[in-house]
């Protein structure tokens, strides 16, 4: 079973209650947005495999380190676009590959719209990024394309969780381990995450 980690952090709770917050503009919304992506992958980077370097410092050798794998972002469409700078200015020498996806707003199925990644995905560390994890199925449906095609080292990175969300990806991919900002307490009838922060996508590029 996958391991789902929820980050506790002071910088991360504060960032993630004024993206709550229904009074937040979109300029500050999209600025902490990127910002909290970018303390996540701090916090889940801890565990990344490294190999030793050695470089010539100005006044002798030094044995240090580098990352040992290549890092791919996989942003799902629209929202998690929001995550990727803040990720990216962390790992700036990753590569980011794109999956296009929306929710049918009445039967809340995914539909897959564009897929487009990096030829060396398949020997990468892949992070697949959506702020939202809502029924699950949008993140199931996404790493679904990525195992299609041969892509198995993988990690789910998100803002908002939720128990069903979390069900169904550990169901549909028990090796695939969750980080989130924040586990949020249900799904309302229409599907939006409770209190969750409303439309993330609409929030982000001012649809609606
Ligand atoms: C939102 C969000 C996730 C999805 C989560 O996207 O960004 O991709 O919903 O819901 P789920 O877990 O129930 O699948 P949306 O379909 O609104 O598209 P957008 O990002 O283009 O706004
Ligand atoms: N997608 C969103 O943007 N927000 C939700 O609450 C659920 C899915």
């Amino acid at each position: 079973m996958s391991k789902v980690v929820v980050l506790n952090h002071p910088l991360i709770d504060h960032k993630m209650t004024i993206i709550r917050d229904k009074n937040t503009g979109s300029k500050q919304f999209r600025e902490s947005v990127s910002e909290i992506g970018g303390l996540i992958t701090y916090e889940i980077s801890r565990d990344f495999e490294t190999v030793p370097k050695v470089v010539e410092s100005p006044v002798c050798r030094v044995d240090g380190f580098e990352l040992a794998k290549k890092i791919v972002i996989v942003p799902i469409l629209r929202a998690g676009l929001g995550m990727v700078d803040g990720i990216h200015d962390m790992i700036p020498h990753a590569k980011i590959g794109h999956i296009g996806l929306y929710r049918d707003e009445e039967t809340l199925q995914p539909h897959t719209y564009y897929a487009k990644f990096p030829t060396d995905i398949k020997e990468s560390l892949v992070l697949v990024v959506d702020p939202m994890l809502a029924t699950g199925g949008s993140a199931s449906a996404a790493i679904t394309i990525l195992k299609d095609r041969g892509i198995y080292n993988i990690r789910y990175v998100g803002l908002v969780g939720t128990p069903e969300g979390i069900k169904k990806l550990q169901e549909d991919h028990p090796d695939v381990d969750i980080y989130l900002a924040a586990l949020d307490s249900h799904l309302n009838e229409e599907g939006y995450i409770v209190p969750g922060l409303g439309d993330c996508g609409d929030r982000l590029f001012g649809t609606k």
